[in-house]
């Protein structure tokens, strides 16, 4: 069995019930939750032979920053509950691995402290309705050497998660979430997110910080030029692994069309939602991603194995993307083309 395959049931034993069930679940009856990785399975290939792939390299840039295979962290919350050093450990084994870590708004620790581990990150930012909020949480991003802004648009609200039994909020310590929150004595209104963003947020972030934005949580090819023609500088095909609109098309039926529009332009294109095997990111790349996120699998390794889990959990999956470029004839991602991939049992 592939160790990666392992890892959620290894975390359920050492996990509280609640806080399994809440990194797992998907939001309102779960569809899309359930259709994520199927999705990415229902691609099959249309091999090269005959090419040349006795030397593969993996590394690429994500907004310049180098990267040792193009397989990032998605950012996630309650990290301090799989491992005591949280997001600490995660950045650690992100770091080990040559890779990027996206840091949720509601990170348990400080961004000063992230950025003094040296691993490259980019904060994820959900814009709330008081504003003082996001801009002093976007300042000391900056000086935590963030290294892009990506703002989440999926969540106008909430995705109801469906579920009996205890609920994960109660089982959370002080210190374990919201660690950025500026000092102040905010409200529960204050605190929520904005439901009134337009793509003119893209600008006025990328003004305050002058870092490069990136807009996660778009599935259409119309709203992702929206973001392009607004300054963005990198799109995520993402419906948040399930976890707002349910029934939102799975992100491996999104990602051609997104791609297609941003065609011709410098906008990067990554994807998450469901990708579990070396076979999924191939598939990505070859539609036009030009890296993944994985949300789950990473809360799962930092549970099992900590900073030194993450790490075997991105260096195993770039090991069967290495594997699987050369069996469909290519020796880098950037020689992956559409052409390579088509719908299951159609031609
Ligand atoms: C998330 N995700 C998420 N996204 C975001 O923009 N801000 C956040 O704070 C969180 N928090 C979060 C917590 C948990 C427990 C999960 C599972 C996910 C979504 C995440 O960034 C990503 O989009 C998905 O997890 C990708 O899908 P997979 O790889 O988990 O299938």
């Amino acid at each position: 069995m592939r160790w990666i395959d392992t890892l959620e049931a290894a975390a359920a034993e050492k996990l509280p019930e609640a806080a399994h069930r809440y990194f797992r679940q998907g939001s309102a009856s779960g569809i899309s939750v359930r259709e994520a990785v199927e999705a990415w399975a229902a691609y099959r290939f249309r091999p090269r032979v005959l090419n040349d792939v006795s030397a593969v390299a993996l590394g690429t840039t994500v907004l310049d920053t180098p990267v040792d295979a193009p397989i990032l962290v998605a950012p996630s919350t309650l990290q301090r509950m799989t491992d005591p050093d949280g997001e600490l450990a995660m950045a650690r084994g992100v770091g080990a691995a040559g890779s990027v870590m996206g840091v949720s708004s509601n990170a348990g620790t400080k961004f000063a402290e992230l950025g003094q581990t040296g691993v490259p990150w980019w904060l994820q930012i959900y814009v709330v309705r008081n504003r003082e909020i996001t801009l002093r949480m976007l300042d000391a991003a900056v000086e935590g050497n963030a290294k892009a802004i990506v703002l989440t648009v999926d969540t106008p609200v909430v995705g109801r998660k469906e579920d009996d039994g205890e609920s994960v909020w109660s089982l959370v310590q002080p210190g374990q979430l919201l660690a950025n929150l500026p000092d102040g004595d905010w409200t529960d209104d204050d605190l929520d997110k904005a439901d009134d963003l337009t793509p003119d947020v893209i600008g006025w972030l990328a003004e305050r910080t002058s870092l490069p934005v990136v807009v996660k949580g778009v599935l259409r090819g119309d709203d992702a030029k929206r973001c392009a023609d607004a300054g963005a500088a990198g799109i995520i095909v993402s419906n948040h692994g399930g976890r707002q609109l349910d029934a939102s098309i799975p992100t491996a039926q999104a990602l051609p069309e997104v791609a297609e529009a941003l065609a011709g332009t410098d906008v990067e294109v990554y994807v998450d939602g469901g990708i579990r095997r070396g076979e999924h990111v191939l598939a990505s790349l070859a539609l036009g991603a030009r890296a993944v996120f994985v949300g789950r699998p990473a809360l799962w390794a930092l549970t099992v194995g900590s900073s030194a889990g993450v790490t075997r959990l991105l260096t195993d999956l770039a090991d069967e993307l290495d594997h699987t470029l050369r069996l469909v004839g290519c020796s880098t991602p950037s020689a992956l083309t559409p052409d390579l991939v088509t719908t299951r049992f159609v031609n």
